[in-house]
């Protein structure tokens, strides 16, 4: 379709970026080689300190520990908030795009001040205090990101549960953090259809006994059930406290949030971020990846249920006074142009997505680009998976019109912020490829016997420092961090991605070499979905892997052994279908069931996830050694009743 060419930067782009290729070079060598000084400075220039710091960082791979700005006092909310009073009080915060066209709205960091302070105080008055988790089940309206920020203020600790979670995941990580409130709204709303939040959280919360208090924020206004006893409605609360609330002075190592996310083993992790660290990689990543210059209009279209939608709809931006917009609905309704109508609404100049949702609009046709104007954009980011050179093209081309550079940003939950990325003023651009390490980033590939391999190659991400926003720790469980991070690589951060380096030094993200799925760029465990089906009375035995699907990047392909007094039918399998939705979420039902009545294994019991892997592929030929399965047989069987055929 287009020529797979390499985007030099263009003279225009790099004139007015922040950094050329000399200063990406300058920077990206002092990151490295006097790291200490480096980031003392960053830190000054991005963040506000209540206290200074004694020590820059203080870091051990080997157990898992890192420690950055050791010593300094700040507050999360004062950056993003407070000190922007005096320059940009009246400036708009955020832009709210409602699920309906018609429904909008604009917050001034005046308003967000007020907001913040208020529902800060609500939670004080419900006896929250530092160090407290709270949990957030909310749909994409401001009033999730007033939560968030108001709990950085007063030092309690979010654990944002996505709103696509059902009842039972819900339940499971708010037992684990012990939250002890959660903040929700009645009902979410998206793409025409209303979501409930609220109900889902009184289901959830029929086993939670520590929980005392639900705020609800009014959305729709439907009819929910209340708990005299428990319940409390965000617009009454506000109403009844300060709008000034003094902020927690927090120690830079003190926790800001847990974020859970799916492994490749077991229940999904709660991944432990802290203050002074996570917000300054937030921060500059979002200064230098979009090349953000004040009076923009920033959009991302993530989930703030999401790492993505934590780190660049709520804290980079704000805490570089940038206005960002929250978008609450779907790309695809009222239609296929809603993107391209709400840049042109709001005039947005940086726009990031995902590449799922690159790929659907695609597939849609060029008609609902091309009816909107979009010459506001600048600047296209893409994140959560691998892009493929098709897509990137369309992107680049009928997106932005030959003219906006697409960065193609690649990092994790686990590393806060981006760490693979091109600079658009510096870095000459190759589809598919998210191009070079951001400042402090040492990334490195390795071979299975754990040797460093060099030059052009493929092999194992890894990462071999710190940086300020790493993981802290799995939350209660530490030795799980070193388990699955610091491990398999002694003294190297594990990324569990595999990846090419080319001649030219750039890195292509091959994705997941664990048995973690990407699908629609969300994090699924096929352990979770595995879980979720042998709880189902009339499954005896069940392994997931992922397929390969045009639009979602990957979809979910489960073999099911039925108990054996249970006949396999369809209805059955739309059943497993509901189950799993209900178990885990909706965006985690499997595309294909495939009934067999034994898994490949090997004599000692092991499931050899390779050859159903490749049998969900229908890739045939590599299927590899059968000869050490315990019963070779089975997989013709597997075989002949494949699903996936191309
Ligand atoms: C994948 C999302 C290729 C990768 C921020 C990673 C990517 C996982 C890219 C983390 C990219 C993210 N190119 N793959 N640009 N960005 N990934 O924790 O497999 O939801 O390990 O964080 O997404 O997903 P998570």
């Amino acid at each position: 379709m287009y020529p797979k060419e390499l985007h030099p930067v263009t003279d225009q782009v790099r004139e007015s970026a922040h950094l050329d290729e000399a200063g990406y070079q300058a920077m990206y060598r002092a990151s490295i080689e006097q790291p200490e000084q480096f980031w003392a400075e960053q830190a000054e220039r991005f963040l506000t300190w209540e206290h200074p710091w004694h020590t820059v960082s203080d870091c051990d791979f080997r157990q898992g520990q890192a420690a950055w700005f050791i010593g300094g006092k700040l507050n999360v909310s004062v950056n993003c908030i407070d000190r922007h009073l005096s320059s940009r009080g009246e400036q708009t915060a955020i832009i709210w795009e409602g699920d309906e066209p018609t429904d909008d709205a604009r917050i001034s960091y005046r308003e967000l001040h007020e907001k913040v302070c208020r529902l800060a105080n609500v939670l004080k008055s419900r006896g929250v205090k530092k160090g407290d988790r709270v949990c957030l089940y909310m749909p994409m309206v401001p009033e999730a990101a007033y939560a968030m920020l108001a709990c950085a203020r007063i030092g309690a600790v979010h654990s944002v549960v996505f709103g696509g979670f059902s009842p039972d995941a819900v339940r499971d990580r708010i037992l684990d953090a012990d939250c002890q409130t959660v903040i929700t709204a009645d009902y979410g709303v998206r793409g025409g259809k209303p979501v409930p939040l609220k109900a889902n959280v009184d289901k959830a919360l029929a086993k939670c006994p520590n929980v005392h208090s639900v705020i609800t924020v009014r959305r729709t206004g439907e009819t929910i059930d209340w708990d005299t006893t428990r319940d409390l409605w965000y617009h009454e609360a506000i109403e009844q406290v300060s709008a000034d609330c003094a902020p927690e002075p927090m120690d830079s190592e003190d926790p800001l949030f847990i974020l859970y996310t799916s492994g490749s083993t077991g229940k999904p992790k709660g991944v432990l971020h802290t203050t002074g660290g996570y917000l300054l990689s937030a921060a500059m990543t979002h200064h230098y990846v979009f090349d953000y210059k004040p009076g923009e209009i920033y959009w991302c279209t993530a989930d703030v249920g999401w790492i993505t939608g934590h780190s660049y709809i709520v804290y980079g931006p704000l805490c570089n006074g940038a206005t960002t917009l929250m978008f609450e609905g779907v790309p695809t309704y009222p239609d296929a142009s809603r993107c391209w109508q709400v840049v042109d609404k709001h005039q947005v100049n940086i726009f990031y997505t995902a590449p799922t949702a690159i790929r659907a609009l695609m597939a849609k046709g060029n008609e609902f680009v091309t009816s909107c104007q979009r010459s506001s954009l600048r600047l296209l980011g893409t994140v959560g998976e691998p892009i493929n050179p098709e897509a990137w093209e369309w992107y680049y081309h009928v997106v932005g019109d030959s003219r906006c550079p697409v960065v193609d940003t690649w990092w994790q939950t686990e590393t806060g912020a981006i760490m693979i990325t091109p600079l658009p003023g510096a870095t000459d651009l190759k589809p598919g490829s998210a191009t070079r390490p951001f400042f402090g980033v040492e990334p490195a590939l390795m071979d299975p016997d754990g040797k460093e391999l060099q030059g052009a190659a493929s092999g194992n991400l890894v990462l071999k420092r710190s940086w300020p926003s790493q993981i802290r720790t799995v939350y209660g469980d530490h030795q799980r961090l070193v388990d699955t991070y610091f491990s398999a690589y002694p003294g190297l951060y594990f990324t569990g991605d595999g990846a090419r380096r080319d001649e030219d030094g750039y890195y292509w993200i091959t994705g997941r070499v664990d048995d973690v799925l990407n699908v629609s760029g969300h994090r699924i465990g096929t352990a979770e979905v595995e879980s979720a089906l042998v709880l189902h009375d009339s499954v005896a035995e069940a392994a997931v892997v992922g397929c390969p699907h045009d639009i979602k990047g990957q979809a979910i392909y489960a073999y099911v052994m039925p108990m054996h007094d249970v006949e396999p039918s369809d209805a059955l399998i739309s059943e497993l279908k509901a189950f799993v939705a209900e178990q885990v979420g909706g965006f985690a039902k499997p595309e294909f069931i495939q009934w067999t009545p034994g898994l490949p294994k090997t004599r000692s019991g092991k499931i050899m996830r390779r050859i159903l892997r490749k049998i969900a592929e229908d890739e045939l030929e590599s299927l590899g050694d059968t000869s050490t399965l315990a019963d070779p047989a089975v997989v013709e069987e597997l075989i002949a009743h494949r699903l996936n055929r191309a």
